[in-house]
């Protein structure tokens, strides 16, 4: 074969490839087959830019099995899936020809790669910023986040890792969840029809989480605005919106939305704070004033209906609705519709209260 030279646009391919392959790879099932001539198996979590270094999730060896391992990829002689998987990743465009070489290009590429840092910066900033672009290689995103990833198969979260496609219908492509995101996550077709119901111009998910009600929202609003006060979370938010495909339609801040609030306008402003942890349901009335996770229920609706004549309250099921409706009654003239969220099968999961919301009443 004839020597080919690796001219900068041939390195950027071959590099874009294996970014492409590992992105798509991280979660994949796979046996790795040892030098000293044993088999481990494991979940890929991440690779190094390198490649000279696998993390894997839930690694079995001979002796013992690590709820998180670095191996050498020197000691791998093969990595083997256990089954096919569809190859999905948006990638940064090639670089101009004039880009001064192959160096050049690795640093464009890992700008590219890397999270932009806007989701980080206070709303203003972010605000004016461009959108993130749709450009998440879940290699390099899986540096900053990874402490915070939480393997779903871990006793804690089994129940819901054995519900994990109806929590995320595309989960085998990537998605990432930490241990808050397990169990708090709302299932994509609960999120899906909470998004019809809500769709608008402009719409605030304030309380983000890993994502699963903003990715919905970006099908069915024109603009996104993603907000939650944990950092890491908000990162694997924009990941799982990247799976998706829809990550450059939702603009991730970092912020309190409390504190936001006051800046902010939108027609929709969707609540699903924190219900004070799994325990929430056993007690015979979730009170909405002071279980909220810490946060005063009330005054979160309050705040909300200050930014939009609109707002959806993902609420349990248990919730006290005396006091849902007294709110409406005081905040919104009376204008409240409750709904009832139902999960897999097919019991109540939660109650969906839309206060405002008048004009299409009708079609829903
Ligand atoms: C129940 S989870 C949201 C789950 C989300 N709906 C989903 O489907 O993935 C609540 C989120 O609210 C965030 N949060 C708590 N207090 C907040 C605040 N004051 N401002 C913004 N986000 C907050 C938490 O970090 C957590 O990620």
């Amino acid at each position: 074969m004839e020597h080919e030279e690796t001219t900068p646009s041939v390195a950027y391919e071959l590099r874009r490839r294996i970014l492409d392959f590992w992105w798509s790879a991280a979660g994949q099932e796979v046996t790795l087959r040892m030098r000293e001539s044993t088999l481990s198996r494991g979940a890929i979590a991440a690779v190094d830019a390198a490649q000279s270094m696998l993390h894997v999730r839930q690694l079995e060896t001979p002796i013992g099995t690590y709820p998180c391992a670095t191996v050498r990829a020197t000691d791998v002689l093969a990595v083997e899936f256990e089954r096919p998987w569809l190859l999905e990743c948006p990638l940064p465009p090639p670089p101009p020809p004039d880009s001064g070489g192959h160096t050049a290009w690795v640093r464009a590429a890992a700008a590219a790669v890397c999270p932009p840092a806007a989701s980080e910066a206070p709303a203003d900033e972010a605000r004016s910023s461009a959108v993130a672009p749709a450009v998440a290689c879940r290699l390099l995103a899986c540096r900053g986040a990874c402490h915070e990833q939480w393997d779903g198969r871990r006793r804690e979260t089994h129940k819901y890792w054995k519900q994990r496609y109806h929590l995320f219908k595309s989960f085998d492509k990537g998605v990432l969840l930490d241990r808050e995101g397990w169990f708090s996550v709302t299932p994509q077709a609960i999120a899906r029809h909470i998004a019809r119901r809500c769709q608008s111009d402009v719409i605030i998910d304030a309380f983000t989480g890993a994502g699963g009600n903003a990715i919905q929202f970006a099908r069915t609003c024109s603009h996104v605005i993603a907000i939650d006060i944990d950092a890491s979370r908000l990162r694997l938010a924009r990941h799982n919106a990247a799976v998706y495909g829809v990550a450059d339609r939702i603009e991730f801040i970092h912020g309190d939305f409390l504190a936001l609030a006051p800046r902010l306008a939108a027609d929709v402003v969707f609540l699903s704070p924190p219900w004070g942890g799994p325990d929430y349901a056993s007690a015979p009335v979730f009170d909405l004033d002071t279980m909220m996770g810490g946060l005063d229920g009330a005054e979160i609706l309050r705040a909300s209906l200050r930014v939009a004549p609109n707002v959806g309250y993902f609420l349990p099921k248990n919730v006290d609705v005396g006091r849902v409706e007294e709110l409406a009654a005081e905040l919104c003239d009376g204008a409240l519709e409750l709904e009832e969220c139902v999960g897999v099968n097919s019991q109540v999961k939660a109650l969906m209260a839309y206060y405002g919301f008048t004009e299409d009443e009708e079609e829903w």
